[in-house]
């Protein structure tokens, strides 16, 4: 049996930590819990002890019957540290390497994965000081399931709430049953939008977030492939141990795929690529009520589509995968992407109207030559494997 080391720190979303216990419980996992001395003013280890029947560490010198190094054998014993909820001070002291405690010395002293769950306050969250130190954690291979936004326990509206109990379950399950299929394969992504310029201040692009491409990224890292990243502009951190290339403008999106298409091995292209770009683009800033012409016609040309050329030069042995985020017809126009970009699969998804770009969950379909599936409404994050799923299957 699998065992889960839940560490629970002390803030007001702990109330959620018993029943991440119970989640991880009911998927036959065995679950093991340390808490802070401060989770301890909040919910007394007995309820932990309740539910898990398993002994609660707390203390760094309490007398663990039998057992003088606790925090060595608790250590030892997980497949999974999951920190649910953890406050910006655990996270701070695990970034900077202090061990205070019984939590931050098991933390410390683990070689199990170590995934985060943060909850805070929306200031607390978004301090320089927290955004460096997950930062920090995401770079050294610490996951983490995000906080979502909300009304916060203060009172405040910002980012900071405990992520879904579900949610982190599902991700805590993932990761203790990470499969390790795609290990020796190379994977290159493209996400995000493209940005054109029109002058240098101006520009012509779409709202695409970028996160279906961060989780595939760190979904097929996570399966043990070597990925490379490119990515327009977007608000998100480089996920653990992928290389990352930022780009602005479909050219440069181009010519970056270009380069690497040859030595991959599955290639998705999930980026929404702006099909056209300013023929030419002013190098000043373009004034109202000035007689230049590019004020009333803005004359466009045909970017490149790098779906379609790198699906036409494919070798036989590579995978390509495309997306079709649409309005309408999302089956028959995925279809017919299968075919006029060579992809060997095609995700589809409506798009628009508060839909896909920027959301959290999708609902796709999947279309190769042998016909179609569906999949969702899940997180892009459990889409992510199931796309790679396909994309070995094809
Ligand atoms: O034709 P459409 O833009 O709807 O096709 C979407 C698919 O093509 C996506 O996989 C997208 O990443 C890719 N694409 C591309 N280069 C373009 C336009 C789209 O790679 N210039």
């Amino acid at each position: 049996m699998r065992t889960v080391l839940v560490g629970v720190t002390g803030c007001v979303a702990i109330y959620k930590a018993c029943e991440v216990v119970r989640g991880l419980q009911k998927a036959g996992v065995r679950v093991k819990v340390v808490m802070t001395e401060h989770a301890t003013e909040f919910i007394k280890p007995a309820m932990f002890r309740a539910l898990t029947r398993e002994p609660v560490a707390v203390g760094l010198f309490d007398d663990a019957p039998g057992d003088p190094i606790h925090h060595i054998s608790l250590a030892k014993e997980a497949d999974l540290f999951l920190i649910a909820p953890c406050t910006a001070n655990v996270m701070g002291k695990i970034a900077h390497g202090i061990a205070d405690d019984l939590l931050t010395t098991t933390a410390m002293a683990t070689s199990a994965p170590l995934l985060i769950a943060p909850a805070m306050n929306v200031n607390m969250y978004e301090s320089t000081a927290n955004q460096e130190n997950m930062r920090a954690l995401r770079e050294r291979g610490v996951a983490f399931v995000d906080s979502g936004s909300g009304y916060l326990a203060c009172g405040d509206m910002g980012k900071g709430r405990l992520a879904d109990v579900d949610e982190i379950v599902s991700r805590a399950l993932q990761m203790l049953g990470a499969r390790r299929d795609l290990v020796g394969k190379r994977v290159l992504i493209t996400t995000g939008p493209t940005v054109e310029p029109i002058d240098p201040v101006r520009f012509i692009s779409n709202p695409s977030s970028g996160k279906t491409g961060f989780a595939l990224a760190e979904a097929a890292q996570e399966r043990g492939a070597e990925v490379q990243l490119v990515c327009g502009p977007v608000q998100l951190d480089n996920p653990a141990g992928v290389e990352v290339m930022r780009v602005k403008t479909a050219l440069q999106m181009y010519d970056a795929v270009d380069a690497r298409f040859d030595d991959t091995d599955i290639a998705i292209f999930a980026a929404a690529v702006s099909d056209f770009r300013p023929a030419k683009p002013a190098d000043y800033k373009l004034k109202k009520g000035s007689a230049d012409a590019q004020l009333q016609i803005l004359e466009l040309v045909e970017n490149p589509d790098i779906l379609a050329s790198m699906g036409a030069r494919k070798r036989p042995d590579q995978v390509v995968v495309g997306f079709a985020a649409e309005t309408e017809d999302v089956e028959e126009n995925a279809r017919k992407k299968l075919v006029s970009k060579h992809a060997d699969l095609i995700i589809g998804n409506l798009a628009g109207n508060g839909r896909a770009f920027g959301t959290e969950e999708n609902e796709i379909v999947l279309v190769d030559a042998d016909g179609i599936a569906h999949a969702g409404p899940t997180s892009k994050r459990d889409l992510a494997d199931i796309i790679l799923d396909a994309a070995l299957k094809v």
